[in-house]
């Protein structure tokens, strides 16, 4: 299962990265971002970072790469 994860450098999205992580039917988190996030995520392969600036807009290249995700998880 491919979820999006939201908020990854705050406080809920941070935790939630570590679950998403750990949990085994998680095969690949997109963490949709506007700043870097931490090497401990950077460098985990079930994790793609995205950065993107505005939340308010999704160009067809972005939703493109998005595609296939199930679920998202929303923590702004
Ligand atoms: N903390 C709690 O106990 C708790 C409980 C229930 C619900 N919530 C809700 O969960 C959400 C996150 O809370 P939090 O405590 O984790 O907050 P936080 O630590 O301040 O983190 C906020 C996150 O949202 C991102 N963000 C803020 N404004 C944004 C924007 N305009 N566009 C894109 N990203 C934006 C921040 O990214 P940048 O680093 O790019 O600024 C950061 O990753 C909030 O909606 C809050 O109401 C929190």
């Amino acid at each position: 299962m491919k979820v999006i994860v939201t908020g990854a450098t705050g406080f809920v999205g941070s935790s939630l990265l570590h679950d998403c992580i750990s949990n085994d039917e998680i095969t690949q988190v997109y963490a949709l971002t506007r700043k870097h996030i931490p090497r401990e995520f950077t460098k985990n392969p079930k994790v793609t970072v995205i950065t993107h600036d505005d939340f308010l807009d999704y160009p067809p290249e972005l939703l493109e790469q998005l595609s296939g995700a199930e679920a998202c998880l929303w923590y702004v």
